[in-house]
This record gives C-alpha cells, sequence and structure tokens, in this order.
C-alpha cells in the first residue's frame, strides 16, 4: 500500500486529503508537513492523519506532494537529502516548470498538476502533466489522487498546462465576473440587489447541471433560442459586442501571463 505525504498542509492538501480519505484511502497512509503547529492539530482531529515538521521524513513516503507556494520548494528540496529515484513528486504548485523541479529534486518521476479551486469542495478540474522518468503505475497513482478532488484531464506537452490556467485554473474568475455582471444588470433593470442575486445564481448551477449530463453546451443554446424570441435577442446582442473575441484575448492574456510567472520561477 502506497504512503503519501504532503509538504505543505494548507487549504488545497486539506482538500486533497479529504478527497482521497472519502475515495478509501486509509488515514495511516497519510503524513502532512507543516510549520504551523495549529495546523498540524487540525489536520489530525480532522483526518486522524500523522502530522509533523520535519521535511526530511517525506523521503519515507511513495508518492510527495509538493502543496506548498511555489517560493518555499527550493527550501523544501534542500532538506530532502535522501534518495528519491524511487518516488514520485507530485507538484500542485502553480508555474514551478518540470525543469526547475527536476534541478532541485534530480530526474526523478514527476507529476505537474494546475488544479482550480473548486477543487476545495471535490469539484477540481486539473490538467495533469507528467515527465519521461514516470512509470504508468505512478502516472495512473496521480490520475487517482487527483480525481478525489474532481476531474483530471492529462496534457502531452507541459505548455499545455499554461492553456490548462487559462481554461480552469483561472477559468472559476471568468463564471464570478459573469454572476457579477448580471446581478448588475438585473439590478440595474429593476429587480431588488438579492432577487438578481438568487436568479442569476440558480440560474448559472442550473446551466452548469444541464451542460455536465452531455450535451453539447451549443445543442443546449439552441434548445432555448427560439427565432426572434427573447433569448435570441439577448444573443445577437452579445455577438454583435464580440462577446466571443472577449473572451478568446482574454484566455491568450492569461496564457501568456502563465508563461511569463512559469520563465520568472525557474
Ligand atoms: N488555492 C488554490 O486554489 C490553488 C489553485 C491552484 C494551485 N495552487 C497551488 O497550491 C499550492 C498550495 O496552495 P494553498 O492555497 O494550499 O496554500 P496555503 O493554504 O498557504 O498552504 C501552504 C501551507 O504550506 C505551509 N508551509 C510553508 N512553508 C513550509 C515548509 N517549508 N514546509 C512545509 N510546509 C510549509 C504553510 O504554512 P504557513 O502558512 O505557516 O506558511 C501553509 O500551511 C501553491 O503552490 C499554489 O500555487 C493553489
Amino acid at each position: 500500500m502506497e504512503k503519501i505525504t504532503f509538504i505543505g498542509g494548507g487549504n488545497m492538501a486539506m482538500a486533497i486529503i479529504g478527497g482521497l480519505i472519502s475515495s478509501g484511502w486509509e488515514p495511516s497512509r497519510i503524513t502532512v508537513i507543516d510549520p504551523n503547529a495549529d495546523q498540524r492539530k487540525r489536520l489530525a482531529a480532522d483526518h486522524g492523519i500523522q502530522t509533523t515538521d520535519d521535511v526530511a521524513v517525506a523521503t519515507a513516503a511513495d508518492i510527495i506532494v509538493l502543496a506548498v507556494k511555489p517560493q518555499v520548494i527550493p527550501a523544501v528540496a534542500e532538506q530532502m537529502e535522501a534518495e528519491l529515484s524511487a518516488k514520485l513528486i507530485l507538484s500542485i504548485a502553480a508555474g514551478v516548470t518540470v525543469a526547475t523541479l527536476e534541478g532541485l529534486f534530480g530526474p526523478v518521476s514527476i507529476a505537474r498538476t494546475m488544479p482550480n479551486t473548486p477543487a476545495l469542495l471535490g469539484l477540481g478540474a486539473t490538467g495533469l502533466y507528467v515527465n519521461e522518468h514516470t512509470t504508468d503505475a505512478q502516472c495512473a497513482t496521480a490520475k487517482a489522487i487527483i480525481e478525489a478532488f474532481g476531474i483530471c484531464v492529462t496534457v502531452e506537452r507541459e505548455d499545455l498546462l499554461d492553456v490548462v490556467t487559462a481554461v480552469s485554473g483561472s477559468g472559476p474568475a471568468y463564471y464570478f465576473l459573469m454572476l457579477e455582471e448580471m446581478i448588475r444588470a438585473g439590478t440595474a433593470l429593476g429587480l431588488r440587489p438579492e432577487d438578481a442575486k438568487a436568479l442569476t445564481l440558480h440560474t448559472a448551477l442550473g446551466a452548469a447541471t444541464m451542460a455536465a449530463k452531455g450535451d453539447a453546451p451549443e445543442v443546449l443554446r439552441a434548445r432555448v433560442t427560439s427565432p426572434n424570441g427573447t433569448t435570441h435577442a439577448a444573443i445577437v446582442s452579445m455577438q454583435k459586442n464580440g462577446f466571443g473575441d472577449v473572451i478568446a484575448k482574454a484566455m491568450i492574456a492569461c496564457r501568456d501571463r502563465a508563461v511569463e510567472l512559469g520563465k520568472a520561477e525557474q
């Protein structure tokens, strides 16, 4: 039975650990390393897992999850002196490339991921890229860990993780902006703000649930858009005003910024 150790026991680690335990991982196989004593107490009490502040302990595990802020990773690597060749290092740190991780940890198995914040609710959408040292079994393990807190999409090239950032990593904020704007417009058109908010949020939830059932978004949209009807008027207005371009340009800007930040982390 593989053992997993998290370096960093913050928000993301807590979400992943919650998912792992719900999906059947024994708490005795999970350890968290975190300098914060209160955080360690909370994790031990909530999940019955082992906790410590000693990073050197990480090398006893088969899978080491880097769940610290990117700038902390070099210090963590310095404290892990033991042989890592049979281990899988799974990084959730944004922008830290495989080349940087190999520079710090050596030519070991590395699964680099790009999760998003809905992971905190078990609804994450995560991109996964593995380096050439990673075995098929380790890749399957990485996928299983990710699927404990949402869906996993494997990409064949590392640069595609920057596109994953533009789609799902930063994606929740695009939907939040859409919600803000719809609430604002509904209020400006006369609804009470709380009513505009309730209607908007429930519409988003309903639409996302319908789309998640499998029909393509364009099919669902066509179904609710009668020619010359009210929805048609709204969609035509959005398209005339360049809605598609706005989204495409925003995602290019996001991808380009991810590339820049990735270079700065090296
Ligand atoms: N949150 C997200 O939605 C999200 C999405 C995608 C990717 N990520 C990535 O996930 C990683 C973790 O994010 P997070 O939101 O979980 O951060 P977080 O809540 O700040 O958790 C990081 C934890 O690591 C601890 N820590 C600091 N130095 C350490 C060390 N040397 N050894 C062990 N633990 C140490 C921190 O303790 P102190 O607080 O005492 O410093 C904190 O408890 C980041 O790299 C981030 O880029 C996060």
